[in-house]
């Protein structure tokens, strides 16, 4: 993919619905009893891979563009696969699923690229061990062999800051004998606990001054709903940093998820002298809003910027697209207690700084972070990694670079956002 250096953004996008979202919809819809119907769920191979598993779990699933129905089968309404179930590149997929297939009454074997094979497993395999579950593993990673297993609930504290880890738990307490709790020092995304509410599960939620305490009762049915899901303001995002760093962009994002637990990216601009203009919409469910930007020259201040603490689980996702945004702060910017990154979709810590050296930028790698020095960016040949957020976040550092700019393997954003490169240049503005 060649992308060439673009002097401002104009118009107005709809981005793909959110992925963490859509996801939750298809499970959730089809453990429980009766129809559920999605609108706007997210164009994305791996939301498509979760559809994938749960047909071959016996589910029927009818997909219509962005809508979708799922006739729900029930709790114990899952039948056992003839093949392995194939989360492709999603971790999501895998370590959600996880949960729910442990306390089923059949085997069933997860696997995913290999990507997904290298990614840690372990943070889910011992606490579903620790409730009854009987998973092998390769050394911690897929595939999972999981034997299906009745299930003890558990009080639980996850060692890492992690939306899946809580969920996985959480949906296998939805099998287990007894309640579960999982106690959450560092607050992840909450999309789990207000999605199961919205199929009449009766979670509990005790915020203490600490820790955020959820429980789940093991014989709690969920019901069929209706799921309208708001954009994935991950992938609002690349959008909203390419806009904010080309003074005369003015660009509307219609239709953003604002949810409290996703939105720090949003706070980390308003900080670093982005100004955004957010309209909130009245919703029951999922907050969400239109965010318009209307740019101007980012502020001289040279006072070093620094992302770390608690925050950090909060914003985790955006952190390459902030990376670039780093190097055109005077003051750069220092992301720390990130170390989590070094997981995901590929190293993004490495792949964030390796992509930025081919830039010319001024970048130093830490083990749980970066620093990135206000840099002139220079146009370069790059690499995805084979990671989405990579793909998007150079895309945009190459509209802000000194000549073109290609970058390898960038179909892969496909894996949140397969129009994102189509999308870029209906707004991209290079008359000037
Ligand atoms: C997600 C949680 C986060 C995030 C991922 C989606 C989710 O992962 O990075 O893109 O949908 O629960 P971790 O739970 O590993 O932090």
């Amino acid at each position: 993919m060649k992308i060439s250096p673009a002097s401002r953004l104009k118009g107005g996008i709809c981005v793909p619905g959110d992925k963490s979202i859509s996801h939750r919809a298809v499970m959730f819809g089809s453990i429980a009893s009766g129809e559920t119907r999605i609108s706007n769920f997210a164009a994305s191979a791996d939301c498509r891979s979760t559809i994938d598993c749960f047909r071959r779990l016996g589910i029927s699933i009818e997909q219509n563009g962005s809508d979708v129905l799922v006739r729900g089968a029930g709790k114990r309404g899952l039948s056992e696969p003839s093949e392995s179930l194939d989360c492709g590149n999603s971790g999501t997929t895998m370590r959600l699923m996880s949960g729910i297939l442990a306390g089923q009454d059949f085997p069933s074997t997860l696997t995913g690229d290999e990507s997904l094979q290298s990614r840690p497993m372990k943070r889910v395999i011992d606490p579903l061990s620790a409730m009854g579950a009987e998973i092998e593993s390769s050394d911690g990673c897929a595939p999972l062999i999981i034997s299906g297993r009745p299930l003890r609930g558990i009080d639980f504290e996850p060692p890492v800051a992690s939306a899946q880890v809580k969920s996985c738990v959480l949906l296998a307490g939805l099998y287990a004998n007894g309640e579960t709790r999982v106690t959450e020092r560092v607050v992840t995304r909450d999309h789990t606990e207000l999605m199961l509410r919205q199929f009449g599960v009766e979670i509990e939620i005790e915020q203490r001054a600490d820790a955020k305490v959820i429980s789940i009762a093991g014989d709690a049915a969920l019901h069929g709903t209706n799921i309208n899901l708001p954009g994935d303001i991950s992938s609002a995002a690349f959008f909203l940093v390419a806009a904010g760093c080309l003074p005369g962009s003015d660009l509307r994002l219609l239709n953003v998820g604002l949810n409290p637990t996703r939105s720090a990216v949003l706070s980390a601009l308003d900080r670093f002298g982005v100004v955004l203009n957010i309209v909130r919409h009245d919703s029951t469910g999922e907050p969400s809003g239109d965010i318009r930007i209307t740019a101007m020259p980012l502020p001289a201040r040279a006072e070093p910027n620094i992302l770390d603490g608690p925050i950090v689980a909060n914003l985790i996702d955006e952190i390459p697209i902030l990376a670039v945004l780093g190097t055109q702060l005077p003051g750069g910017l220092e992301v720390r207690d990130a170390g989590e990154l070094r997981v995901k979709e590929s190293d993004r810590i490495r792949s964030v700084v390796d992509n930025l050296r081919r830039m010319d930028a001024k970048v130093e790698e830490f083990d749980d972070g970066f620093r990135v020095g206000p840099s002139r960016l220079k146009g370069a040949v790059l690499d995805s990694f084979g990671d989405h957020r990579i793909a998007m976040a150079f895309a945009v550092a190459g509209l802000l670079a000194d000549g073109g700019t290609e970058i390898v393997g960038a179909d892969c954003a496909a894996v949140s956002y397969p129009e994102f490169f189509k999308d870029l240049e209906v707004i991209a503005v290079r008359d000037e």
